[in-house]
């Protein structure tokens, strides 16, 4: 039973980003919990305190869990962020403190609040969920119909088998797997609080999931409560792996300035209207007052 309960779960559009737009900092999902705090009082305090304390974490580690203790009940915050497997550091740092402050502001004055980014999930609340394995399906996408031949679909359950493996690289417990055959990536990741056994049920039930519904699809995404697991034919879905993705993009910036040409001529547009309007009600005007001015006894 997830103890956690989503009000409101905002997920990125349904088509998939394309490449050229992701970075760690992209939005996957996010949800808040329908419980609100006041502000002012100890709770929010703690929550703060816990926030800060995951941002000054993430610059040093990849994973960290936190509890600040309340003096009453329900004051307690329980608080964690897992940036992927293979950011470094400063990017991992850099996701936290992003993803930390959209909370506040989609998030605002909830008690619990979650959001994943490409690059790191952040997720608090005054219900303890740490250490607590949850295989709620929160995002599952699929990318379109691809008609690859039977080698590139043996590739992709190759990569899916190797995802699900306990120990597919000999060396033991892995929260975060990344596979690849030809063409073919696959990533899966648990978060840091689960312990080796349930990470691995977590995972075998995203694979799961993915190969049954996103059967042909020339990529997939599931997201369950603790864990996820992705895979792309390459060119389709790639997913930005790696440390970094601090470079300024240039599509964003293009889509940036489009947003921004768009809003001027449309403010452009709205006051070449308005003044018309105006102009046509002050000759209107004008007519009315000369019309009446004779009939007007006084
Ligand atoms: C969390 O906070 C809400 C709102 O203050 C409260 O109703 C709820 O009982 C708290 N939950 C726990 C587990 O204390
Ligand atoms: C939470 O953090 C503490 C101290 O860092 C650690 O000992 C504990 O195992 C962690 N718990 C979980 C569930 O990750």
């Amino acid at each position: 039973m997830p103890s956690f309960l989503l009000l409101f779960l905002f997920t990125s559009a349904l088509s998939p980003p394309s490449s050229a737009t992701t970075t760690a900092e992209s939005f996957v999902y996010g949800g808040c919990s329908q419980t609100k705090y006041t502000s002012g009082s100890t709770y929010e305090s703690n929550l703060n305190s816990i926030l800060t304390s995951l941002i000054n974490s993430a610059s040093f580690t990849l994973y960290t869990n936190s509890t600040v203790a309340g003096a009453g009940d329900g004051d307690t915050v329980y608080g964690l962020f897992q940036c992927r497997g293979d950011l470094q550091n400063a990017a991992c740092a850099k996701c936290v403190a992003h993803a930390v402050a959209q909370l506040g502001s989609i998030c605002l004055d909830a008690c619990g609040g979650s959001l994943q980014l490409e690059g790191c999930f952040v997720k608090y609340d005054n219900v303890s969920f740490l250490g607590v394995e949850d295989k709620t399906v929160v995002v599952k996408k699929c990318g379109a119909v691809m008609g690859y031949d039977s080698g590139g679909w043996a590739r992709r359950d190759a990569v899916l088998a190797y995802l699900a493996a306990a120990d597919g690289s000999g060396g033991g417990y892995q929260p975060f797997r990344v596979g690849g055959s030809g063409d073919v990536q696959g990533v899966a990741q648990c978060v840091g609080d689960l312990d080796a056994g349930e990470c691995q049920d977590c995972v075998v039930t995203a694979v799961g999931r993915l190969k049954a519904e996103c059967a042909a699809a020339g990529w997939g995404d599931v997201f369950l409560g603790k864990c996820y697991a992705r895979f792309s034919h390459g060119g389709v879905r790639p997913h930005g792996g790696g440390g970094g993705n601090d470079g300024r993009n240039p599509d964003v910036e293009i889509e940036k300035t489009l947003a921004v040409i768009i809003g001027l001529i449309a403010g452009i547009a709205f006051i070449v209207v308005f003044l018309a309007f105006l102009s046509h009600y002050c000759e209107k005007r004008k007519g009315k007052l000369i019309q009446s001015n004779p009939i007007n006894p006084l």
